[in-house]
């Protein structure tokens, strides 16, 4: 099939064909606007660093509690606190917004092959004949390990895309490791219980501009079906001005409210094993906007494919048995289950 051009159909208000109209809703219902989310807390990540001058052990707790019950029940929280500047997230942004507006020819430099290859750039294609497809562009790029990065596919427009990428990600990859030891400590788990498995030297970081077009129908159709990541866990770097992002909680959809400084981060289905399934990886999904575009800029971090990961020990108990199988390569079953309409976590459970 020819690659449908969203941007086109966009500018022209065009109906959007049969491929991209939402017919059933697996999760939740379609209603494009439900309610603002309250279980979403906003937590100050600086209060997990000792050396922080806010930190005080009482501090710490309080936000430990807040992780562990946002984690165990929508998977996903905002992070302030986390030490990168408002104009950094800014740049991050305007980098996006400056590729994803450049000519489709320049942007088409940097394709993506349909089946396999998962970086670069491209819309959404038909792998499975149930699919419905994603009114989304996307460009995908190999992070770290640094020597596995393909830089013949990053933008050399804007001329500092790379640069601005570079400073973003080093910073998002230091959060990260913030957040594991927090996670750890929130189970009562020694420090090291998640990083040792997700956050190895060749532990992957993959990163994700997401380019949203206005969408004449966005009763109908969707940015990003429901889905939960693969990774370990996702940093997200929403649009400053237009929402989009939903989380499903108690099988009802709530919008994750805008908060410019923030970084949403959310927990991926690795997360999900190691924990033994008292952490969740986020349902989650975007909706269209009828007159906005929306951009957002994802980071993905999850192990290397041959590392194994699985349920942490001390977590596994007489009231608590082993929920999931030890994987190696998640990312190729997660593919697999994509192609054959399963839910991936359901295919590795004991
Ligand atoms: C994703 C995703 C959400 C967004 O890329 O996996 O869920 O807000 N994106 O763009
Ligand atoms: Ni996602």
């Amino acid at each position: 099939m020819a690659m449908t051009n969203v941007q086109e159909m966009s500018m022209n208000g065009e109906q959007p064909p049969a491929e991209y109209i939402v017919k059933e809703c697996r999760f939740g219902s379609m209603d494009s606007s439900p309610p603002l989310a309250d279980e979403i807390p906003i937590i100050d990540i600086s209060l997990f660093s000792p050396s922080s001058p806010q930190y005080s052990e009482q501090a710490e707790n309080h936000e430990l509690q807040k992780l562990r019950s946002a984690l165990s029940s929508a998977g996903c929280f905002q992070a302030i606190g986390h030490g990168i500047s408002d104009s950094l997230l800014d740049k991050v942004r305007e980098a996006a917004k400056q590729f994803f507006a450049l000519p489709v020819e320049e942007k088409e430099k940097y394709p993506r092959a349909v089946h396999g290859g998962a970086e670069g750039y491209r819309n959404d294609v038909v792998v499975s004949e149930k699919q419905v497809l994603d009114w989304s562009y996307r460009l995908t790029l190999r992070f770290f390990p640094g020597n596995q990065r393909r830089l013949h596919l990053w933008p050399q427009n804007p001329n500092d895309f790379g640069y601005m990428l570079h400073e973003y990600a080093t910073k998002v990859k230091l959060m990260i490791g913030i957040v594991f030891k927090a996670m750890a400590k929130s189970l009562n788990l020694e420090d090291n219980s998640f990083a040792k498995q997700l956050f190895g030297d060749q532990s992957l970081m993959q990163a994700r501009f997401n380019f949203y077009p206005p969408c004449s129908r966005s009763d109908l159709v969707l940015g990003v079906k429901p889905h939960m990541d693969r990774s370990g866990v996702t940093c997200l770097l929403q649009d400053k001005d237009v929402e989009g992002l939903q989380v499903l909680i108690d099988e009802k959809w709530v919008r994750v409210p805008i908060l410019p400084h923030a970084i949403v981060l959310n927990l991926g289905d690795q997360m999900q094993i190691m924990s033994n399934g008292i952490y969740k990886s986020a349902m989650h999904r975007v909706v269209t906007n009828a007159e906005r575009m929306r951009l957002s800029v994802v980071l993905f971090n999850e192990p290397d494919p041959e590392t194994e990961i699985g349920p942490v020990e001390d977590l596994i108990d007489e009231t608590r048995p082993r929920l999931y199988k030890s994987v190696m390569n998640y990312a190729s079953i997660n593919s697999e289950s994509y192609y054959r309409g399963e839910i991936a976590l359901e295919t590795v459970r004991i």
